[in-house]
């Protein structure tokens, strides 16, 4: 059966290109929202500093974090004031984003 055999063949590459984007979505991070490779110069993949890592805290960790800080019933050093610059959104952002991260 010709017509049998292509459409297994068609499943075989579709499933083969499935296999393939997943690798690519894998080995390519989606790209960082606003403001979030700034964290990086401080925030370092892994925690033994002084500056607690942010890639794989839990998002809602991190945005609680941030609203805290942004408010001022969190006190800070410098991150009330970084806070500041971003609206609820972009934290909501960063958060999702760090969260996906995984720490090495
Ligand atoms: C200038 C250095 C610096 C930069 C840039 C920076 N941070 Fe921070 N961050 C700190 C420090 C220091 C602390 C500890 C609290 C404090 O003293 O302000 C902290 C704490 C935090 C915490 C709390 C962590 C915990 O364990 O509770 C979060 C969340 C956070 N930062 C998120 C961010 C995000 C998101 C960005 C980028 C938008 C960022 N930080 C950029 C220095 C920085």
């Amino acid at each position: 059966m010709a017509a049998l055999r292509t459409v297994a063949a068609v499943f075989a590459a579709a499933g083969l290109a499935g296999g393939w984007i997943e690798a690519q979505a894998q080995s390519m991070p989606q790209s960082a929202p606003p403001g979030a490779l700034a964290c990086g110069g401080c925030h370092p993949a892994s925690s033994g500093g002084l500056v607690p890592p942010l890639a794989g805290m839990p998002a809602a960790d991190i945005s609680q974090a941030m609203l805290a800080f942004r408010t001022g019933t969190r006190p800070a050093t410098v991150m009330d004031r970084i806070a500041k610059g971003f609206s609820e959104d972009e934290i909501k952002a960063l958060a999702a984003w760090f969260a996906r991260e995984k720490p090495p």
